[in-house]
């Protein structure tokens, strides 16, 4: 199940990510936002992050206008490893490396097309299981050891 939450910004861009989930028969939970009137982007940050926290989304995609104060909000929660991804070289070594669960993005920062070429991208790569990233994210979620 996929955790979705933007912001006014990103709205429009989560739009066109609901239609792809839904031609690809891919479940998600929608948190909002519902319209373009003004919002607190970290507001929807901390309703996906929960969503992950307790099981209920095994992963998210967050939008609002640069990504940028969205994966702030985001990768202040614990467990939460959010990638602000504008190409698909990241999204892919971000889920390889990292076992990024969150995508964001921009929709003031990147198109319809790559946006959802990102999305296949994240959602399609699964994490490397290498050891070496295995500890550099323990070393992430235990920062103060
Ligand atoms: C909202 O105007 C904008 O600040 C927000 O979407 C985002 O870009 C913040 O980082």
């Amino acid at each position: 199940m996929i955790g979705l939450g933007c912001d006014h910004s990103g709205y429009e861009l989560m739009q066109e990510v609901k239609k792809h989930l839904d031609k690809r028969e891919i479940l998600y939970q929608n948190f909002g936002c519902y319209s373009k009137d003004s919002v607190d982007y970290p507001d929807y940050a901390r309703q996906v992050g929960h969503a992950l926290q307790e099981g209920s989304c095994d992963k998210g995609i967050l939008i609002c206008g640069t990504g940028i104060g969205i994966s702030i909000m985001a990768n202040k929660m614990s467990g939460i490893r959010a990638a602000l991804c504008s190409d698909c070289f990241s999204a892919e070594a971000t889920r390889l490396h990292n076992d990024a669960n969150i995508l964001v993005m921009g929709g003031r920062v990147i198109g319809v097309g790559l946006a959802m070429k990102i999305v296949d991208t994240f959602l399609d790569t699964p994490f490397s299981e290498e050891e070496r990233h295995k500890r550099r994210i323990y070393k992430i979620e235990h920062p103060e050891t």
